[in-house]
């Protein structure tokens, strides 16, 4: 969703057994979900960064809805402090908060239930970043394919500090409200591996003698991620969609909008109408798009097109993702009237982390004997 330090696949690989491990154990959690939605508490979140995409909605925004309806205790960092480098976002933070936010209530978060903060506002979890960053090497640091990913892609002349070490401060994100659930993509899962060595790290050096690990002696969880299922949707010219590529469906664009934008997208010239996503992969993208907003699979989607062609495709598409999106829409706009009630949301939400963030932070000096 980002410009230069990308949420985007990374070409730098996470390698594939920790991949692997998360997929099988996420299979695993979802079912523990079902049962136990209470045993759970979540924190994932996203760089403010400008309004969120049909990608976003569909791989993540989506799923988190789904957990705070299933009763699992939701948290989520607007993580402006991680897009400080980037110079052309910085610039506009206000107005790329307000939006995140507002994609997240129009998306169907709801602030009774979720906690939604900036961590910028959360002085007692940017102090956890200290003693955490006392917990890694510089090497370890220096290890991570994500980051060595977002260095290589990014317009910076020189690396930030800040740039750097912000897998630890995400650590920081996770562990103040002790989060053991971290939905996110598999670009993310580095930073999880760094944020459970810092628990382990911390309660090993730290935690109370005398606890048995998993109880008492334990100060921080070792948060699992929760990977998405997540669709690959293409763009409308076919490329990864980003909103920087200006190929992207944003939730806030109008009804109109997204009939342009998907009126001038890329197919191909084949008047049957088949899905075959590796064959013909903009059409593919297309018809998922479409069975995703509609809750069918792209087969039966293809299947009522048949030799329809493109021109049929894009009006059953257009016509899904407006209708899908209407209620949505609606919501966003009315929030937008009030944005003084949207500001006090997000004020809300940053008072109740912050009292979780303290809480923290005091045990946090207990362990490390550093009341005075
Ligand atoms: N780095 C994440 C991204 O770019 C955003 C983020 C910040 C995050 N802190 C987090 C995600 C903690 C999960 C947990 O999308």
């Amino acid at each position: 969703m980002t410009t230069t330090q990308t949420t985007e696949q990374t070409t730098e690989q996470t390698p594939l057994d920790i991949v692997g491990g998360a997929r099988r154990r996420s299979a695993g959690l979802e079912e523990q979900i079902r049962h136990d939605p209470g045993r759970f508490r979540v924190l994932t979140g996203d760089r403010p960064t400008g309004r969120l995409h049909l990608g976003h909605y569909f791989g993540t925004l989506q799923s988190r809805v789904r957990l705070q309806d299933a009763g699992v205790d939701t948290f989520l960092v607007i993580a402006d402090y991680q897009v400080l480098t980037d110079r052309d976002v910085a610039e506009r933070l206000s107005e790329h908060v307000e939006d995140l936010l507002l994609d997240y209530l129009a998306a169907g978060i709801d602030p009774a239930r979720s906690t939604v903060f900036a961590h910028s506002a959360l002085p007692a979890l940017n102090q956890l970043l200290l003693p955490f960053l006392s917990l890694v090497s510089v090497a370890e640091l220096g290890r991570n394919p994500t980051v060595k990913d977002e260095i290589a892609h990014s317009r910076q002349a020189a690396v930030s500090g800040l740039m750097f070490t912000y897998p630890v401060h995400q650590a920081a994100d996770i562990l103040f409200c002790k989060a053991n659930l971290v939905p996110v993509g598999q670009d993310q899962l580095p930073h999880l591996e760094v944020t459970r060595t810092v628990a382990r790290r911390f309660n090993d050096r730290y935690g109370r003698q005398g606890g048995h690990r998993g109880e008492a002696g334990q100060v921080f969880p070792e948060p699992e991620a929760l990977l998405s299922a997540a669709p690959l949707l293409l763009g409308t010219d076919g490329t990864k969609m980003s909103k920087s590529r200006g190929n992207a469906i944003a939730l806030a664009d109008t009804a109109d909008e997204t009939a342009r934008l998907i009126k001038g997208a890329k197919t191909d010239g084949e008047r049957h109408i088949s899905y075959d996503p590796l064959a013909r992969p903009e059409v593919g993208s297309l018809l998922l798009l479409a069975a995703l907003c509609q809750g069918r699979t792209p087969e039966a989607v293809a299947a009522e097109i048949g030799d329809g062609g493109a021109a049929a495709l894009k009006r059953v598409v257009t016509e899904s993702v407006n209708e899908h999106l209407a209620p949505l829409r609606a919501r966003r706009a009315e929030y937008a009237r009030d944005l003084g009630h949207v500001r006090r949301i997000l004020r809300e939400g940053n008072e109740r982390a912050n009292a979780v963030a303290e809480a923290t932070l005091e045990e946090v000096r207990e362990a490390m004997g550093t009341r005075y």
